[in-house]
């Protein structure tokens, strides 16, 4: 028997890959992954090894490149290395031949699948790097415990939501009634209600609301940008609705008028035992939040926000606000002698408007109902908050276990979002709430956008639309009916929204389970 087969020689080992990837390897060291041979090497192999499909060794006579020695390739983690590697071989690995040749077989596939990852990423560093956080994610999974207090339950409604197009909900052939089923199998709950201004997008929204909501305490949250229902710190008293307030039609929702007040929100929450990478894709999530509502520029000081985010979360548990990333950031620029950057100064600007207080942890905040009232925020401070609410709740929400269905195959409702005037937020291809609309109807998450015009959606992936359910299109001026050709499943042409086809309080509408048809929402 052979005992050649250990640790100590897997250090001593020398490995390289073919030498045919070695340019692609070079360019990423170039661009993306500077400094020593062994970093890109160690993320080809990595890359390799979150593929399901064990590697095949390369053929006999493959023309090598140049070599690294084990311990310089593997540094001090040769062990976990070690682990993965013999894990991901369907075969028993038993000498060290085959074990390096495993080695070279994954870092030259490694190697070539970044190269496609980096094409699919329209060689865009940051989506391609996003990419491969993403992977990681994929295969660890969802952390154990989501929160600290176990006596925590997961509010959810079960039975099937029967909901309305709005007060009336008439067939304009026939005038017959239309109601439909919210959350039946194999339906995407997530609504879309489009029109120009005042063509009663908002009100038929929040009537739709009310009916999903009228399932007793649903969670939710309500995104006002405009301040249409939240003003000087309370909600507003509605004419058109006899004088009553939001809180009238969703009871115990709260109002917080931002910035007068700030949201209790624990943004950056991490899990009871995080692990590093969840806790640099908080920070890597933070990074792209605040460098999309900004349109920040500067690659390195998005950096040191991302790696001060990341340092927060690491050295302690306690809730981070934007004045500790502030600080956090501050230090850094300092320890490296920078001076002040638009970062930082972007960054004491959102702190001086005092938008959040991270009180309440998300599974706490997201179990109640909120209605964010935008109205006084400036521009950016709004996409701030927008975004680092959607962040939290996608975070939250994608963690949960699936949420029941019934027998009939309902699925039970956890959460409501709604945001209304969604045309800016949709513009910016914000990932947490594609990922809301893509995922979390299975954690029964819904998910209510209200935008002018389907061009509006032109800024998402092409399927967007088609991953909403219920699709409702006032008259609105579109330039594009292309996205919509997928989702309403027929051909369209820019007039068959116009006033002339889509009288005051009509709306042209795609509803699980209905063809296409017109339906009078209000008169
Ligand atoms: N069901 C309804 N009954 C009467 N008036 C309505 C109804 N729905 C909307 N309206 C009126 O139409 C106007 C615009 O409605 P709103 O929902 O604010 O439109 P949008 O959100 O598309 O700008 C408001 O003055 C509103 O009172
Ligand atoms: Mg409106």
């Amino acid at each position: 028997m052979s005992t050649e087969f250990n640790l100590s020689r897997i250090d001593k080992q020398r490995y390289r890959p073919a030498s045919d990837v070695e340019d692609t390897l070079d360019e990423l060291r170039r661009n993306l992954i500077v400094g020593e041979k062994f970093r890109v090497g160690r993320l080809a192999i990595a890359r390799s090894l979150a593929e399901e499909e064990p590697v095949g060794f390369l053929s006999k006579g493959t023309e090598m490149g140049t070599s690294i020695e084990g311990q310089t390739l593997f540094g001090e983690d040769s062990p976990i290395w070690a682990s993965l590697v013999v894990e991901a071989c369907p075969d028993l690995v038993t000498s060290i031949e085959q074990f390096k040749g495993l080695v070279e077989a994954h870092w030259t596939r490694g190697a070539r699948l970044l190269q496609q990852d980096l094409e699919a990423a329209d060689m865009k560093p940051a989506k391609f790097i996003t990419t491969l956080a993403a992977m990681a994610k994929d295969r660890i999974g969802s952390p154990a415990v989501l929160y600290s207090d176990e006596s925590f339950e997961i509010p959810q409604n079960t039975g099937e939501i029967v909901i309305r197009v709005g007060e009336l909900s008439l067939n304009t052939k026939g005038d017959s009634p239309i109601s439909y089923v919210l959350n039946g199998p194999g339906i995407s709950p997530h609504i879309a209600v489009l029109g120009k201004t005042r063509s009663g997008k908002t009100r038929t929204g929040i009537v739709m609301a009310e009916q999903i909501a009228a399932q007793n305490g649903l969670p939710m949250l309500l995104i006002d940008p405009k301040g249409e229902f939240i003003s000087k710190g309370a909600f507003v008293r509605k004419s058109e609705w006899q004088g009553r307030t939001l809180a009238d039609r969703f009871p115990g929702i709260k109002a917080i008028d931002v910035p007068n007040q700030p949201i209790p929100l624990d943004f950056l929450n991490r899990s009871p035992r995080p692990t590093p990478i969840e806790l640099a894709q908080l920070a890597m999530g933070f990074k792209d939040s605040f460098q999309k509502c900004l349109r920040a520029k500067g690659d390195a000081a998005l950096n040191i926000l991302r790696q001060s985010v990341q340092d927060l979360l690491t050295n302690s548990s306690a809730p981070v606000s934007l004045e500790h990333v502030l600080d956090e950031v501050q230090d850094a620029n300092q320890r490296q002698g920078r001076g002040t950057n638009t970062i930082e100064a972007k960054l004491s600007e959102m702190c001086a408007l005092n938008l959040f207080r991270p009180e309440i942890a998300p599974h706490r905040f997201f179990s109640g109902r909120w209605a964010i009232g935008l109205g006084d925020a400036t521009e950016e401070s709004r996409r701030l908050v927008i975004f680092l609410l959607l962040d939290a709740l996608a975070k939250y929400l994608l963690s949960l276990p699936d949420s029941q269905t019934d027998a009939e195959g309902n699925r039970a409702i956890r959460h409501l979002l709604v945001i209304d005037e969604a045309k800016e937020i949709l513009s910016y291809k914000h990932g947490a709430l594609s990922n809301l609309v893509r995922k979390s109807a299975a954690k029964g998450g819904i998910v209510m956008l209200l935008s002018q015009s389907p061009d509006d959606f032109s800024g998402e992936e092409d399927d967007f639309l088609s991953q909403i359910g219920s699709l409702i299109v006032f008259t609105s001026s579109t330039n594009s009916v292309k996205d919509l050709r997928a989702a309403l499943g027929r051909r369209l042409a820019p007039e068959d929204f116009s006033d002339k086809n889509l009288p005051t309080g009509v709306a042209l509408t795609k509803l699980p389970k209905h063809d296409l048809m017109k339906v009078r929402a209000w008169r």
